[in-house]
């Protein structure tokens, strides 16, 4: 097995494979199996963490912080991504009526200072805007920037879900550059695919992060006719480079395309990560990738 590692910037390189945490919660691990996880993903050369603060309404980056108690050394091996801007309805904020997103300057920066003493760290290597906010006021999203960067807070950030418009626009506020746009796409989820935004961000030559490569988990039982037709496509296509199981090849779909995208796999086995870093060695050939991707149209290219 091994790595490739990723630079999204002069100085943040991130592993070719993004560990995601959303599911953390129920992972049911002790903080010292999670330790053991981690230190098995980083064996591996998967350094890359990605948070939210309100991932298992807001307990799973206060989970993953507590291996810092146990090991205080293991931080500096590896890059910790959260995120901000949405605000979820939860019993840890009675007085909020309706969830909405805010990525002013205030809910910023209280945010990460949440996220820093839940992670038991000083500094966030890569802070992502959840989603765009019609609200946002992107000289105030700057300024917060600005500030956590100043103080040492946040060493550089980024989006997701944004739009290409929406990412320049917020950029051009920003006195730093954006890093990331971490977007969803698998077989299932074409979307940044037809819209532009996967070729926007190889124009402006800046790699994205993609969630959800196995759709959640949902590819493995389809509840609708594409679902069924991708699974059936990916199985014939296991079948013929002899994997035995369709995630590899999943992950190989998602690594072929030429913007270079790091999958965030949101697995809690570490033979299933193995399985992830394993795929950045499957080529794909151009018949097998578009095999698949016809197989989610419902029809061949015209
Ligand atoms: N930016 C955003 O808006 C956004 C949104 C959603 C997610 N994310 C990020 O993306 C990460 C990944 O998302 P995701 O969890 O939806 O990713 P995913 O990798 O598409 O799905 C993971 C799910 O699939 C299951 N799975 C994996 N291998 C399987 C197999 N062989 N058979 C059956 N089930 C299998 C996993 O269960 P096991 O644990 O049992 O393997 C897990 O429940 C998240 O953790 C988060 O960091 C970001």
């Amino acid at each position: 097995m091994s790595m490739v590692n990723v630079k999204l910037s002069e100085d943040l390189t991130v592993s070719g494979i993004a560990q995601g945490l959303w599911r953390l919660d129920q992972w049911d691990m002790s903080d010292r199996k999670l330790l053991k996880y981690v230190e098995e993903a980083l064996d591996m050369g998967v350094t890359t963490f990605d948070h939210a603060d309100i991932y298992g309404d807001y307990t799973c980056e206060q989970l993953f912080g507590r291996i810092f108690t146990l090991k205080p050394g293991l931080r500096k091996r590896m890059q910790l991504i959260t995120k901000c801007g949405i605000k979820l309805l939860s019993p840890k904020y009675p007085q909020r009526k309706l969830k909405h997103y805010d990525t002013g300057y205030d809910h910023i920066i209280s945010s990460v200072e949440q996220s820093l003493k839940n992670l038991q760290t000083d500094y966030i290597d890569l802070l992502l805007v959840h989603r765009p906010d019609p609200l946002m006021d992107p000289a105030s999203t700057a300024k917060a920037f600005e500030r956590l960067f100043r103080d040492g807070k946040v060493l550089h950030f980024g989006v997701s879900n944004f739009t290409p418009l929406q990412y320049q626009m917020l950029s051009s506020y920003y006195s730093g550059d954006l890093v990331t746009n971490q977007i969803e796409v698998s077989p299932y989820q074409l979307e940044h695919l037809e819209n532009g935004n996967l070729d926007f961000l190889m124009k402006e030559r800046i790699r994205p992060m993609g969630w959800s490569p196995l759709a959640g988990g949902n590819l493995y039982q389809p509840a609708d006719a594409r679902g069924l037709r991708v699974k059936q496509k990916l199985e014939e296509v296991a079948g013929q480079l002899g994997v035995d199981d369709m995630d590899k090849v999943i992950y190989a779909w998602v690594l072929r395309h030429p913007a270079g995208i790091i999958p965030v796999v949101g697995t809690g086995k570490t033979g299933r990560l193995a399985r992830a870093v394993d795929a950045l060695k499957i080529p794909l050939t151009r018949e097998q990738w578009f095999g698949i991707y016809a197989a989610s149209l419902g029809h061949d290219v015209p």
